[in-house]
């Protein structure tokens, strides 16, 4: 009998892409109002640390050949570090975010000028949306979240503005209250997510929409293991995200550990400091 050799799947390599990233130093980062429930403004902050993560994030990014602007602070304003919820930005497109929370208002208009100053296209939003918080960009879908902050309204407009279909997902746990702190986009076809962060409908259509998708424990997105980064191939992300590290790196990508748990105090990490600038087509 001929014995047939089964061949391991080859490990894929994964093709990083540079981007450009708009960041906001965390000058003005503290605690001190509650608007979700990792945020505890009677446990202290420290503002130094958090400025070293910060640049460690940054750091990593400049490391990995990607491009990062910024954006001045506006004091009084401390959660704007967490710049992914300033728009969103398609093909040089900018659709602004209008924030759910008073606290949060100002923001808006902040990044939205940053960019008509720059001379993008953009669109004040009339909807409550908070940008790339709960609006993710992977290849043909815009993945959509709802259900705490961006109000189900905003998806569409968001759909008819940058002509690309929405996928929405509701979102059911209070921890996990921004689709990027359940859900990340590795590159144009492969996700990861917590599942229990999901309504029931809405697993069902990440499981048609990927079946092959990586898939996070509660323990995973816990400790934010999935507000993380990926340019396609390198995924920069809380390094206490041990296990979902090795389902990265069993698919071939490059997991690399930032730590800001200053910054997690807020109920923020990598990805909630980082927006992409997806530049226009050429
Ligand atoms: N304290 C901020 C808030 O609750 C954190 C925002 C985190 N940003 C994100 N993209 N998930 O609004």
């Amino acid at each position: 009998m001929t014995q047939l050799a089964v061949e391991k799947p080859r490990r894929l390599q994964r093709v990083a892409r540079t981007r450009r990233y708009l960041m906001c130093p965390p000058t003005h980062f503290d605690v001190v109002y509650s608007i979700n429930p990792w945020m505890e403004p009677d446990k202290p902050v420290d503002g130094a640390l958090a400025q070293l993560q910060w640049e460690g994030l940054l750091r990593a990014f400049h490391g990995l050949g990607h491009q990062v602007e910024f954006i001045e602070p506006l004091p009084g304003y401390p959660d704007m570090v967490f710049a992914a919820n300033g728009a969103t930005v398609i093909e040089g497109k900018v659709l602004s975010a209008r924030f759910r929370h008073p606290e949060r208002a100002a923001e808006g208009p902040a990044y939205l000028e940053w960019f008509r100053s720059r001379g993008y296209e953009t669109r004040d939003a009339v909807f409550v949306n908070e940008g790339e918080g709960d609006y993710l960009h992977a290849g043909r879908y815009l993945l959509a979240g709802t259900g705490f902050r961006t109000d189900i309204r905003s998806h569409r407009e968001a759909e008819k503005f940058f002509g690309m279909p929405v996928a929405g997902l509701r979102l059911v746990d209070p921890r996990f209250y921004h689709l990027d702190t359940a859900l990340a986009v590795l590159d144009d076809d492969q996700i990861m997510y917590y599942p229990g962060a999901f309504a029931k409908e809405s697993q069902g259509v990440l499981r048609v929409l990927y079946p092959d998708a990586v898939i996070a424990t509660e323990a995973d997105a816990e400790v934010f293991g999935l507000n993380a980064v990926s340019d396609g191939r390198h995924v920069l992300m809380p390094p206490a995200a041990t296990h979902l590290m090795d389902e990265l790196r069993e698919r071939g990508y490059e997991p690399i550990g930032v730590e800001l748990s200053e910054l997690l105090k807020s109920g923020g990490s990598a990805k909630c400091c980082t927006l992409e600038l997806r530049a226009a087509r050429r």
